[in-house]
């Protein structure tokens, strides 16, 4: 009998499902392994309000099969605008768990983000007060900065500042790529917190350019180089609980990542609990996997862990090259590739 790992069903706290027939497409895959998921608003146009995003919501459980239960948790998109009553009205409804801070212009549909930290100032101290998360994409988005130090300048010229005249509002740095990003969330104090997606995990930025340019492996926050990828697996099975999966699976139909111009995103969510047993186990803590993917996420937004089980067979898979849904094409993460461990089933 193959051996099998059975852990409490993970959640991903931190994932793009879109809309119309792309969401259709890629919800199941989530729901199928995640209990939960926190659904990302930057949806065209954005998902600005508890109402809609309560509407999208009903959009997404649409979607999932009957007899599979899955709870998505929603972010509401913030701006420059967003008044203190929606804080409060996010507070109240037990389905929305925080607001998503994209700086203007930082990545795909963000144009109607945050322009600046001192137009929120107020905003944030709201949402201290009444006890929401601040989930942040932490780049800054000056043209000169280069891609590369844009997440390490965003700590240092944004954050440390906010955590310091607001050290109460709970935060997530999501999707975290550099080493500054680990010293930050471990330095804080335990309203800090970060999500750690499995390409940043698995590849530095070298293997975007691995004998030629392969799209599917741009992100954003793009990949770095092979010390920070180091520090951030070293910080995704330490143990300490600031650290939780978010896998941030970010679909783009095939002909938008090839493309001259092609878009930031990869698509993880099919065999998402796999990359993260993958990893664990080549750093021989497979035993930490549980806390990192299903307990320390939990805790965090103050929400129960789950009572279901999650397991996994030490039986290989193939990814496959390709996966069709309709008249949409996806690439997925490492696409082609064979993985040792495969999800089989919840309990
Ligand atoms: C995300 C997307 O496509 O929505 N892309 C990505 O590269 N991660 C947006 C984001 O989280 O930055
Ligand atoms: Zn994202």
């Amino acid at each position: 009998m193959s051996e099998k790992l059975t852990i409490t069903r993970p959640d991903d706290w931190h994932v793009h499902l879109r809309d119309g027939d792309m969401l259709k497409a890629v919800a199941p895959f989530t729901a199928r392994q995640f209990g939960r998921a926190l659904i990302m608003p930057n949806l065209d146009p954005p998902v600005r309000t508890v109402e809609q995003a309560m509407a999208y919501r009903g959009a997404i459980l649409e979607t999932v099969p009957d007899g599979t239960p899955f709870d998505p948790k929603m972010s509401l998109f913030l701006t420059d605008d967003t008044s203190e009553d929606e804080v409060r009205a996010a507070a109240r409804c037990e389905h929305v768990l925080g607001f998503k801070w994209y700086p203007a212009g930082a990545t795909t549909n963000s144009a109607t983000g945050v322009t600046r930290a001192s137009h929120i100032m107020g905003t944030l101290e709201c949402m201290a007060e009444n006890g929401v998360v601040l989930q942040i994409h932490g780049e800054v988005t000056d043209s000169h900065v280069d891609i590369f130090d844009r997440e390490a300048l965003f700590i240092e010229q944004v954050l440390v500042p906010i955590h310091r005249e607001i050290p109460e509002l709970r935060l997530v740095l999501e999707h975290i790529t550099t080493t500054e990003g680990v010293d930050f969330v471990r330095d804080s104090n335990r309203n800090i917190a970060a999500t750690i997606t499995p390409q940043h995990l698995l590849y530095s930025r070298n293997e975007i350019f691995k004998g030629g340019i392969r799209p599917h492996l741009y992100c954003l926050p793009v990949l770095k180089r092979e010390s920070h990828r180091l520090s951030v697996l070293q910080a995704a099975v330490s143990g300490n609980p600031s650290f939780f999966l978010g896998t941030d699976s970010a679909p783009h139909p095939r002909n938008h990542k090839e493309s001259a111009c092609g878009c930031a995103g990869i698509f993880s969510a099919c065999t998402a609990i796999e990359f993260y047993a993958e990893i664990f186990e080549g750093m021989e803590h497979l035993d930490r996997l549980e806390d990192f993917s299903s307990h320390f996420g939990a805790d965090f937004y103050g929400v129960d862990r789950s009572s279901q089980k999650a397991v996994l067979d030490k039986k290989p898979q193939e990814i496959p090259p390709s996966i069709e849904c309709g008249h949409i094409s996806l690439t997925p993460l490492m696409a082609g590739e064979s993985l040792s461990w495969t999800f089989a089933g919840t309990r």
